[in-house]
């Protein structure tokens, strides 16, 4: 795959998912309330939609279209964009910039902020529910959608993270939490756009062992760049990490250890890749865009 035939694949797949996140919006939650208001300015402000990404490449890569994802790829970018309005609340980071515009609260309030953040995750699982695609495939979706998300994955996650603030993690303990933090939602990325292809087997598994290995590659580069990026080019703020105390793979074993440590999971992840052969290759190039992404 080229460099041209890849940015044109993404390119594809973001105005895509643009488009049908806006639709979804006025179905869903329609502009002129303040609740559906703030969720409308968090979900449709930005944000790099990789996780959609990874739902409709899967979905391509398993049926040769990513159109059947479509609804589970914007239900996913719903229920990550709720995550990140928790996730940036005083009582969680505290943090006061999201998308390169103030944080849902900031610009709201907490109380309104904390409601549209539940109207985003209540609105992604109707989103689900009234998907164009069989009655398995929904049922599949929506359940990889609540355990990625819940208790046992990505608020688990949210729950180390908070715990690690006051006690350090080892390299094991941390890997823990970045696999649910981050892992899940993006493991939970490949899955359902193999639920929108009615895929199941070896090709799924192999997915899946990749979207987990990026999913720690794309948190440590996460925390790598909350270290050396800027405000700016983020579109959040740098130093929140530090600030509160969180324990990084910076804090474990410095900047350079921590690229390491990326680049051998990006490794682990190519390799996973391998027995899908050139069907792969956007995945594959992605996968490097991950690794040395600036935002
Ligand atoms: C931020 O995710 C939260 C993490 C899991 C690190 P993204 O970096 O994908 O955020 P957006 O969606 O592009 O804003
Ligand atoms: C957040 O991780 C992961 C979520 C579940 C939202 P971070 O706290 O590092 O994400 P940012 O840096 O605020 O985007
Ligand atoms: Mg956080
Ligand atoms: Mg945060
Ligand atoms: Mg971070």
């Amino acid at each position: 795959m080229t460099e041209q035939e890849y940015k044109a694949t993404f390119s594809r797949y973001l105005t895509a998912t643009e488009q049908r996140l806006e639709a979804l919006c006025d179905a869903y939650l329609p502009a002129g309330r303040a609740i559906c208001d703030a969720a409308r300015y968090s979900l449709l402000g930005g944000g790099k939609r990789i996780r959609a990404v990874l739902t409709l490449a899967a979905c391509e890569l398993c049926t040769g279209s990513a159109e059947p994802a479509l609804d589970y790829a914007c239900a996913l970018e719903m229920l990550h964009c709720y995550s990140l309005i928790h996730d940036d609340l005083p009582c969680m980071d505290n943090d006061d910039f999201r998308r390169g515009r103030p944080s849902c609260h900031k610009q709201y309030g907490e109380a309104t902020a904390l409601l549209a953040a539940d109207a985003l995750v209540t609105a992604a699982f109707e989103v689900v529910a009234n998907a164009p695609l069989s009655p398995e495939s929904r049922a599949e979706a929506a359940a990889v959608l609540s355990k990625a998300g819940g208790a046992r994955g990505m608020l688990y996650g949210q729950e180390l993270d908070k715990h690690f603030e006051t006690v350090k993690a080892s390299e094991s303990e941390l890997l823990q939490l970045h696999a649910h933090k981050t892992g899940a939602l993006i493991v939970a990325a490949t899955d359902l756009g193999c639920a929108a292809a009615g895929k199941t087997g070896a090709k799924r598994e192999a997915l899946r062992r990749y979207a987990a290995e990026i999913g720690l590659v794309f948190q440590i580069v996460d925390d790598m760049l909350d270290v050396t990026s800027t405000t700016q080019e983020l579109g959040k703020p740098v130093g929140s990490d530090a600030e509160n105390d969180k324990t990084t793979f910076i804090t474990l074993y410095g900047l350079q250890g921590a690229g390491e440590k990326a680049r051998t999971h990006n490794d682990t992840a190519l390799a996973a890749l391998e027995p899908l052969g050139e069907n792969a290759a956007f995945l594959q190039r992605l996968a490097q865009e991950l690794l040395t992404r600036k935002k």
